[in-house]
């Protein structure tokens, strides 16, 4: 049992900055859909925005840097990680849908693509911390003392510059 902020672990853990940024946007995500059920449609437009980029942050991070690490050390090209990329292409289908039926101010299609996407967000983000993480953790952790900074770097980089 390791406390989140246990310095041991973030030490060892490149992808520490990742778990994290998962509750980052379940926050971000309880925001809009908290200004859905008030109707505050100028308030779930923006939150929904900021959630969508720190989202597709969190991918490019993890497609662009994370995953082809894992597949150069692994070998592994056609398996979790072509998963997972298949999954976020979903996940940015489903928020394509959330901010078109926002665009009509239509609550209820705000609603349903809403309540698909956060429970696949869940099972995604319990499939990678569970499984994937652990793994990428494993197999790279000859790189970590690089890769780790490397990764928090352009996660950081990645959300400010959309914001
Ligand atoms: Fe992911």
């Amino acid at each position: 049992m390791h406390h989140p902020f246990d310095p041991v672990r973030t030490m060892n853990s490149l992808t520490e900055p990742l778990h994290q940024h998962h509750k980052h946007c379940d926050e971000l995500f309880a925001d809009a859909e908290a200004a859905a059920a008030a109707k505050d449609w100028s308030r779930c437009k923006s939150m929904l925005e900021r959630f969508r980029d720190e989202m597709e942050g969190h991918f490019r991070t993890e497609e662009e840097m994370l995953f082809p690490a894992f597949e150069a050390a692994t070998g592994m090209t056609g398996g979790p990680t072509q998963m997972m990329r298949i999954e976020h292409a979903q996940m940015r289908e489903l928020m394509g849908q959330m901010q078109a039926a926002l665009a009509q101010t239509a609550g209820e299609a705000f609603a349903g693509a809403a309540e698909t996407l956060l429970v696949f967000m869940q099972q995604h983000n319990m499939k990678e911390e569970n499984i994937l993480y652990p793994m990428c953790d494993r197999s790279l952790a000859g790189q970590a003392a690089d890769l780790g900074p490397k990764l928090h770097e352009k996660l950081e980089a990645e959300c400010l510059a959309a914001q």
